[in-house]
């Protein structure tokens, strides 16, 4: 490339020349800059040659070309887009979600080959490329003899939105392509597919820039690039940050005695990069399938390095004419497979709000959710970060929300999907005192977050995971003060559960956290998964609840589901209990009424923390079930220590062996042999768990 250095700067003898000598380099610099990713001028010296550019094409109106990179900032607005019909019709994709549903592929394609393409060797269908599955919106891309001519939405499919104009602002889409990549001949046609993107990064600046102006944001980072590619200014989306992956050639129409389209997928990422279009770097080519499902695998982990969501990879055949030949079903190929990672995003109803107080005082909105299933994990409850966001966010009780987490953050709700709004939602309104200690709630100069000024709070996030991690509860040595002040700060926990899901990731990130320190704290914690349930009642941090009563309690309900089951149900049975008086009874009783409770002992129990016990019968309880005992045997719908402290917490006993005393023997899968005869033998009825669950719900 010629250096800037001594030419004119006006190039008034050629015009025309100069023009095409700067449209070269800025299209050179542009393929380092967006493409290679690694520009060899400055920001200032690149914007000094668009400038000179500018004003040669300003001097000379007549040498403008749409095909210049000065006209990217985009022209009129159109009055809605013309349909363009797609030279072939650009597919979908079969989705797998595990290992063996990819296996399941190839042996479905394998079985179609024998008996549909005989003349096939089946060994070609074993050499694969697997790419990242970019999550964004589906462009179609045409160059005529090396110049952009045409960009399209995907539609239905067949026909597209003609999008052109808009596309061209996109500074990753080339406007001309590369000739060598072509042998210095452009095909006539080139019909390229790809997937514009936004960027996460820049999609939140993007929202939270939308937000200040009073404007509506989007949901996610596809949702923008769609909303933004479809917006009939392009002026408009010359200003979004959009970005360009390119995996796919739909046609390509050679010009005479120049080369034809590559055979293969891995060819095609080559020349596609060559000719100037931004490839992803994370295409690998296989030779067995368990190499494939090992890379797709170990992708998962790649996905949270990334600056932009990939929702899955995409497995295909590298043999483009065998995949072609294959066909396929409904709008998906049979040559190519998405492998889809666990969504990060679900929609679901936002019950209640909650409030929690963080280490220092602050107040944070906790969201109760209905349960949805978010990355392979239930969740039921997110953070809300704080009454101002969710005020700018507009989020309403009863609002259909967006949750979102990941890799290991912390769930939280991203916003309302104010489509789905009935018009019974409710405002969210914020405190105006503690709700633990009745403290009036300030607001600090320049800070979101309102604070309760009472140091001594009883809901103080740190206070509670101090006690809870304390000797005299699950006992957590190698947790001390400090480093749960740390945990708290950074945010990675916000209850006592949290502690169960962090990562030695989480740990690294902290100060003064080195590979051995980190192990030992996470050993630390997994141990006290197997603290007695006494323990853990402790640590729960119900007021007045000591080791006496939290031990009367455990032995009393065996598990804390039915410890929550009883105090709700039949607050009553509380008192009955020795060492549980009327004061401890309602204080048991209003923390299990709590819908914050619920849901921190299912994620304590997702998390593996469910210590249980054979419930002892302290005294005759009241309940559906009371005088009544039972045995039982075989495998039923939950762990058999659950079963018993539920049948204990409406009343009944259980014991382990079937005797005259026996009232009924609850069978569930496969059975013990002894204790069926036995209780046949004695003509003790034998009952299912429907029925024994019938005996309580009527
Ligand atoms: S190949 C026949 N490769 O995912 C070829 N698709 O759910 C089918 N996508 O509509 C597509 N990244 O928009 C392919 N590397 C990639 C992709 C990719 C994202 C999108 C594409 C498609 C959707 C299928």
């Amino acid at each position: 490339m010629t250096a800037r250095q001594g030419t004119l700067p006006l190039a008034l003898d050629d015009p025309a020349k100069r023009i095409a000598e700067l449209r070269a380099q800025i299209a050179e610099h542009d393929y380092r800059y967006y493409v290679l990713d690694s520009p060899i001028i400055s920001d200032a010296e690149y914007d000094a040659l668009v400038a000179e550019l500018r004003a040669l094409e300003e001097a000379h109106p007549e040498l403008i070309t749409p095909d210049s990179p000065t006209q990217r900032v985009g022209g009129a607005v159109a009055e809605g887009f013309a349909k363009v019909q797609h030279p072939r019709p650009i597919l979908s994709l079969a989705n797998a979600f595990s290992a063996d549903e990819v296996r399941a592929w190839r042996e479905r394609i394998g079985n179609y080959v024998e008996k549909n393409l005989p003349d096939v060797d089946p060994h070609n269908l074993d050499r694969y490329v697997v790419e990242p599955k970019i999550d964004g919106l589906t462009v179609v891309l045409t160059y005529e003899h090396g110049r952009f001519v045409q960009g399209a939405t995907r539609g239905d499919g067949v026909f597209g939105e003609d999008i052109t104009a808009n596309l061209r602002t996109v500074k990753q889409v080339p406007l001309r392509l590369r000739a060598e990549a072509f042998g210095n001949t452009f095909p006539a046609r080139l019909t390229v597919r790809g997937e514009a993107y936004m960027p996460i990064a820049d999609f939140e600046r993007m929202n939270e820039a939308l937000r200040a102006a009073g404007e509506r944001t989007f949901a996610n980072p596809r949702n923008a690039a769609a909303g933004s590619l479809r917006q009939l200014d392009p002026r408009v989306t010359a200003r979004r940050p959009l970005k360009l992956f390119c995996y796919a050639i739909v046609e390509y129409v050679p010009a005479q005695g120049a080369p034809s389209a590559p055979q293969t997928q891995w060819e095609t990422l080559a020349l596609l990069r060559a000719a100037g279009f931004p490839v992803t770097g994370h295409a690998r080519r296989f030779e067995s399938l368990e190499e494939v499902i090992a890379y797709c695998e170990a992708s998962v982990a790649l996905r949270d390095t990334l600056p932009y969501e990939v929702d899955g990879m995409v497995i295909k055949l590298d043999d483009l004419m065998l995949a072609e030949r294959l066909g396929y079903v409904g709008k998906d190929p049979r040559g190519a497979l998405a492998f889809k990672f666990p969504a990060r995003e679900a929609t679901t109803i936002l019950k209640d709000v909650v409030v929690r107080v963080g280490r220092t005082g602050n107040i944070v909105p906790n969201a109760v959710l209905e349960p949805v299933q978010l990355g392979g994990i239930t969740i039921t409850s997110a953070t809300l970060h704080n009454y101002d966001d969710i005020a700018r966010k507009d989020i309403r009780i009863g609002d259909r929300v967006i949750v979102k987490r990941a890799g290991d953050v912390i769930p939280y709700v991203a916003g309302p999907v104010v489509a789905a709004r009935t018009g019974n939602e409710r405002p969210i309104v914020p405190p105006t005192h503690c709700p633990f200690c009745n403290t009036p709630l300030i607001k600090r100069e320049g800070e979101v977050a309102l604070y309760c000024t009472n140091p001594e709070c009883p809901g103080r996030v740190d206070r509670a995971i101090e006690h809870f991690v304390g000797r005299a509860a699950m006992d957590i040595a190698g947790l001390g003060e400090k480093i749960v002040a740390q945990l708290v700060d950074a945010g990675l926990v916000n209850d006592v559960a949290d502690l169960y899901y962090l990562k030695k990731e989480d740990l690294l990130g902290l100060e003064k956290f080195a590979e051995k320190k980190a192990q030992n704290v996470l050993n630390a914690i997994a141990a006290s998964k197997h603290q007695p349930l006494w323990r853990l009642i402790v640590g729960l941090g119900i007021r007045h609840v000591g080791e006496v009563a939290a031990r009367a309690l455990a032995d009393r309900f065996g598990s804390l589901d039915a410890l929550i089951e009883a105090a709700t149900h039949h607050p009553e049975q509380l008192q009955e209990i020795e060492g549980v008086g009327p004061v401890i009874a309602e204080s048991v009783r209003e923390w299990a009424a709590r819908p914050s409770t619920r849901a921190l002992v299912e994620k304590l129990k997702r998390a593996g923390v469910n210590p249980t016990q054979q419930p002892r019968d302290a005294a005759p309880a009241a309940g559906p079930l009371k005088g009544k005992t039972f045995v039982i045997t075989g495998t039923l719908s939950r762990p058999r220590e659950e079963i018993a402290a539920w049948i204990v917490a409406h009343g009944g006993k259980v014991t382990d062996s079937v005797s005259k005393n026996t009232s009924f023997l609850v069978v569930g899968e496969a059975p013990g042999n002894n204790k069926l005869s036995k209780a046949q033998q004695l003509n003790i009825p034998i009952i299912d768990e429907a029925a024994l669950r019938a005996m309580v719900e009527g």
